[in-house]
């Protein structure tokens, strides 16, 4: 029985010994990873050095493994804890590489960061497991901060396509999908040179940010990826989006209720369902649209152009006003200029009663291209409260086959003034 000798025996404790710590190792430091490779110098992250004063993070410090198998979200939240509570200038560094993490949260205040930047040249690849993401939260998401500048030419893939089939398009109450990447309560926010790819729902969404760039942005996902927006934007102020290229299944940027001075340019949309404001009405309380202009674009075969468009029996009373679309030009889109005011997607919505949301001070100049549809203005407000003060000025916009001329359709429209050149010509 007992034939062991005191060494066998002592090798065995050891053993034990080993194999317990390995396995706290990996339980408390890397949980899900497989035990190969583990550093010494990562059970003690030398967590950042300083390059230029401002104090470096890199998340590889932090135990994350990059080979695009291992989830590193971990190493990522222990980055930031540690990014976040330092003093002066911040830097998260995120080396170039394959990153499979869950929902991952940046948030703050970081009281002592006088400035952060994340710089992100890796890939990040988006868990496909539905399960680990809330519903309508982001898969990444920055929120509370203040001069955060997220820079460094790396993306953001959502791994959508395992995930669109449990899109919430035909049901009002249904788990929503995860955005890419949300911004909320954000101040003075810089997002530069960022890809996001196949996102799972809206692939960039700000709420309630001030101040905040985007530039150079590039988005894609396929023409049938559904709520696959590419900006959307609610409750913000003082927003500027440019230079971006941006090809998805839904609205390239969306406008959503309560935003105010919100700037878009020089964005190249298709496919996608346009450059929206909308669709707005559907709840009580949502705040008013004002000051948006959108300049210098170009649609692509979009289903739309830019597009208006408020829910039909609106509980509350809100507005959109001072909004000027100027130079864009429209390359066989479905429904160049649209405004919809009788929106009401779900089997279970009501169409019978008017919106309630007003429309004014619409501004449409030099409106140029092609419509794939005949009709290629369409200005359908709402029988309760008509749309006020919409302005045509140097509108072409004709047929892509080339047939016949393209018609204008009008409902409701209370003062509208046509400027310059008008085809297709106005509503009778
Ligand atoms: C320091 O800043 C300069 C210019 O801003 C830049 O060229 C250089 O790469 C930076 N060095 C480090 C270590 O970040
Ligand atoms: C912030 O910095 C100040 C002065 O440098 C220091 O006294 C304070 O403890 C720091 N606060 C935090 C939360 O680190
Ligand atoms: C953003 O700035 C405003 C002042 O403009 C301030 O009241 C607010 O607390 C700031 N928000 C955050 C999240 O720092
Ligand atoms: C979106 O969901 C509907 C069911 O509500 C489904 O029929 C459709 O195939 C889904 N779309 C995609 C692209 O998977
Ligand atoms: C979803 O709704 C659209 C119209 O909004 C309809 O064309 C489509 O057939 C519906 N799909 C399902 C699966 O109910
Ligand atoms: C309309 O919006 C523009 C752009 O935000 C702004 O400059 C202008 O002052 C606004 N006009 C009115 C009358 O509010
Ligand atoms: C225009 O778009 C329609 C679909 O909306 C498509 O069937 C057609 O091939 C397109 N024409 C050109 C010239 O691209």
């Amino acid at each position: 029985m007992y034939s062991n000798n005191m060494a066998s025996l002592g090798s065995g404790i050891w053993m034990l010994l080993l194999l317990l710590s390995f396995f706290c190792f990996n339980a408390v430091v890397f949980t899900g990873a497989d035990g190969q490779g583990l550093e010494v110098e990562a059970r003690r992250p030398i967590s950042h050095h300083k390059g230029n004063n401002s104090l470096l993070f890199d998340v590889k410090r932090f135990g994350a493994r990059a080979d695009g198998r291992t989830d590193d979200s971990k190493a990522f939240i222990a980055a930031w804890k540690e990014a976040c509570g330092a003093t002066g200038k911040v830097k998260l560094l995120i080396p170039k590489g394959m990153y499979l993490i869950g929902p991952v949260k940046f948030a703050g205040p970081c009281k002592n960061v006088s400035s952060l930047t994340v710089y992100m040249k890796g890939y990040l690849k988006a868990t496909a497991k539905l399960s680990r993401y809330g519903s309508g939260t982001g898969w990444v998401e920055f929120g509370w901060l203040e001069r955060l500048t997220l820079t460094g030419g790396g993306t953001f893939d959502g791994q959508g396509a395992k995930a669109w089939p449990y899109n919430c398009t035909n049901d009002s109450k249904c788990k929503l999908l995860p955005t890419n990447v949300k911004f909320v309560a954000m101040n003075q926010t810089v997002v530069q040179g960022i890809t996001s790819l196949n996102s799972k729902f809206f692939h960039i969404a700000l709420v309630e940010c001030k101040n905040f760039k985007g530039t150079k942005i590039k988005i894609s996902a396929p023409a049938d990826s559904p709520n696959t927006d590419g900006i959307h934007v609610e409750r913000s102020s003082s927003v500027y989006i440019s230079q971006s290229l941006i090809g998805t299944g839904d609205d390239c940027i969306s406008i959503g209720q309560g935003n105010s001075q919100v700037t878009i340019t020089r964005i190249k949309c298709g496919p996608g369902h346009g450059i929206s404001v909308g669709s707005l009405g559907r709840y009580e309380d949502e705040g008013d649209v004002s000051g948006l202009v959108v300049r210098d674009c170009a649609m692509s075969g979009t289903t739309n152009g830019i597009r208006i468009k408020t829910w039909a029996n609106s509980p509350g009373s809100s507005a959109a006003t001072n909004m000027t679309f100027e130079n864009i030009v429209m390359n066989n889109v479905t429904n160049p200029i649209i405004i919809d005011q009788s929106y009401c997607p779900f089997s279970s919505c009501i169409s019978t009663e008017p919106s309630k949301v007003k429309l004014s001070d619409i501004y449409f100049k030099q409106i140029r291209g092609t419509s794939s549809s005949a009709v290629a203005v369409a200005l359908e407000c709402s029988k309760g409260i008509p749309c006020q003060n919409i302005y045509l000025e140097n509108v072409h916009l004709e047929l892509s086959s080339g047939e016949k001329q393209a018609t204008s359709s009008c409902k409701n429209v209370r003062g509208a003034r046509y400027i310059g050149e008008q085809i297709p010509p106005p509503c009778a």
